[in-house]
C-alpha cells in the first residue's frame, strides 16, 4: 500500500507521518524533501528535477504531476487536487520539441514553480513554468495559469484571471484555535471556510 522503507530512504529528507502510496511514480527522489504529514496518492507523478520541496500537510492527489526538470517549492498546507499539472520547465519554440529527439536538436529550459502556504490548485489546472502562486491563493478547476497569482486571490479560466478573494483571517483563526474550539468554529463559519477542510 505504501512505498517500502528502503525506497523512502532514497528521498532527500522525510518528516514524521508521511504517506507515499505504492503506485505513485517518483523520479529522482534524492532531489525531493517531504515535510511532516505529507500525503502522496497513487498514480501521481513526481519528478525531483532540480529540487522539489514539499511542505507540511501537503496533499498531492492521484493523476497529478510535477514535471519539467525545474525547481518546485510547495508550502505548508497546500492542496494539489486530481489531475493538476505543475510544469516546471519546457521545450523551447526555436528547437525540436520532443524529449525523444537527439540532444543537439533540443533546447529544453528548466524554470521554477512556487506554491506559497495555504494555496489550493483545483482539478486539472495547469501551472506553467516560472510562476509564483501567492499565499492562500485558489486556482479554479481547469485553469491555465500563465502569470503570478497574488496572495489570497481566486483565479479561474484560460488564461487564468482573478474572480474573487479569499479570507485570510478565517484561516488564521482556524489555525490558532485549539482542537476543542475548532468544531465550534467550523459550525459558525461561512460555507467557504468549510469547503477548504
Ligand atoms: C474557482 C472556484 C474556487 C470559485 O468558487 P466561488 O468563489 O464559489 O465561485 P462561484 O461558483 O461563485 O463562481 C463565480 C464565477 O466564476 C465562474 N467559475 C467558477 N469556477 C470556475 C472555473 N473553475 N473555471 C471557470 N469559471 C469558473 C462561475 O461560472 C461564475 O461565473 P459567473 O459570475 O459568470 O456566473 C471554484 O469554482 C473551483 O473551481 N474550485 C475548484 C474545485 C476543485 O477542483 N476541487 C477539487 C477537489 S477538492
Amino acid at each position: 500500500m505504501y512505498k517500502s522503507a528502503e525506497f523512502m530512504q532514497r528521498f532527500r529528507s522525510v518528516g514524521e507521518n508521511v504517506q507515499v502510496f505504492e503506485n505513485a511514480l517518483v523520479l529522482r527522489p534524492e532531489m525531493i524533501s517531504l515535510a511532516d504529514g505529507v500525503r502522496i496518492d497513487d498514480y501521481s507523478r513526481l519528478e525531483g528535477g532540480r529540487s522539489l520541496s514539499i511542505g507540511k500537510f501537503v496533499h498531492i492527489c492521484s493523476f497529478s504531476s510535477v514535471y519539467g526538470g525545474g525547481r518546485t517549492e510547495i508550502g505548508d498546507y497546500v492542496g494539489i487536487t486530481q489531475g493538476v499539472r505543475l510544469v516546471t520547465g519546457t521545450e523551447q519554440l526555436d528547437s525540436v520539441m520532443t524529449a525523444a529527439a537527439p540532444a543537439h536538436l533540443r533546447n529544453p529550459k528548466a524554470g521554477y514553480i512556487v506554491l506559497e502556504p495555504h494555496s489550493f490548485v483545483g482539478a486539472n489546472a495547469v501551472i506553467l513554468p516560472d510562476i509564483v502562486i501567492g499565499e492562500g491563493a485558489v486556482i479554479g478547476a481547469g485553469a491555465v495559469v500563465t502569470k503570478d497569482v497574488p496572495p489570497w486571490t481566486i483565479v479561474s479560466g484560460v488564461p487564468a484571471r482573478a474572480i474573487g478573494v479569499r479570507s485570510k483571517s478565517a484561516i488564521n483563526m482556524l489555525l490558532s484555535a485549539t482542537e476543542e474550539t475548532q468544531l465550534l468554529l467550523q459550525l459558525t463559519m461561512p460555507n467557504q471556510l468549510l469547503d477548504i477542510r
